[in-house]
């Protein structure tokens, strides 16, 4: 019953963390298990990680911060998922559709790269449902601006189009396994819609 990877999705400044904590008080209030990370980061190891490829003044390429997200997704896959794939709820707050987006459609990484490399670190692992949060133009320049710099803050609004876009392409392959949340609206009109999927999710 309780075994699910859900994943929240979206371009900086959407409200993934938002709503992902609002699934895990829910579930909490329901007495339901669950583990709950970020990615970048969530084992400790990978929250080292994390450090190194958020740090502000970073020279990494794009293809050595490429390889950096597998290492901390790796570790999160040995640490956090495989312990408690039959047994707890998995929240990932960014996941595989991140580095598609952002590495790909963004950085313009081959796919083909990208997908063997998260073929080899998962496993064939099947993500049950995908929270896919998107936003208007002028809505994102605004948030952007609000956000804390990391290095990805400092790239213009045509990059995070790019990444919002190849987000969209991915639902639009496989769109039962995704709702999609017009994060332009209130938070708590999402919230209802959010939480009235969980709930049919974890009765399946
Ligand atoms: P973070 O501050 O956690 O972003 P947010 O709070 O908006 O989720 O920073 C994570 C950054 O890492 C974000 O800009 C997207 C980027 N990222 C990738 O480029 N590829 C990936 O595979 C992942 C997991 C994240």
């Amino acid at each position: 019953m309780y075994k699910k990877i859900i994943v929240f999705e979206g371009v900086d400044g959407t409200g993934k963390s938002y709503h992902i904590n609002q699934v895990a008080k829910f579930l909490k209030s329901k007495k339901i298990k669950f583990i709950k990370f970020r990615e970048p980061g969530g084992s400790s190891n990978s929250e080292i990680i994390r450090k190194i490829i958020l740090k502000n003044n970073s020279s990494l390429s794009k293809e050595s911060d490429l390889l950096l997200y597998l290492a901390a997704r790796k570790e999160n896959y040995d640490k956090l998922i495989k312990p408690n794939l039959k047994k707890k709820i998995i929240l990932i707050d960014r996941f595989v559709d991140s580095t598609i987006a952002y590495q790909h459609y963004g950085q313009k990484i081959n796919l083909k790269l990208i997908n063997n490399l998260n073929n080899f670190v998962l496993k064939g692992l099947t993500i049950s449902h995908t929270f896919l949060l998107k936003i208007d133009k002028k809505n994102l320049k605004k948030r952007l601006k609000r956000k804390n710099k990391n290095r990805y803050d400092s790239f213009d609004i045509k990059f995070y189009t790019s990444v919002q876009n190849g987000y969209i392409k991915l639902l639009k392959k496989n769109f039962t396994k995704y709702t999609l949340i017009n994060s332009n609206l209130p938070k708590n009109i999402n919230e209802k819609l959010v939480l009235s999927k969980i709930s049919k999710i974890i009765k399946k």
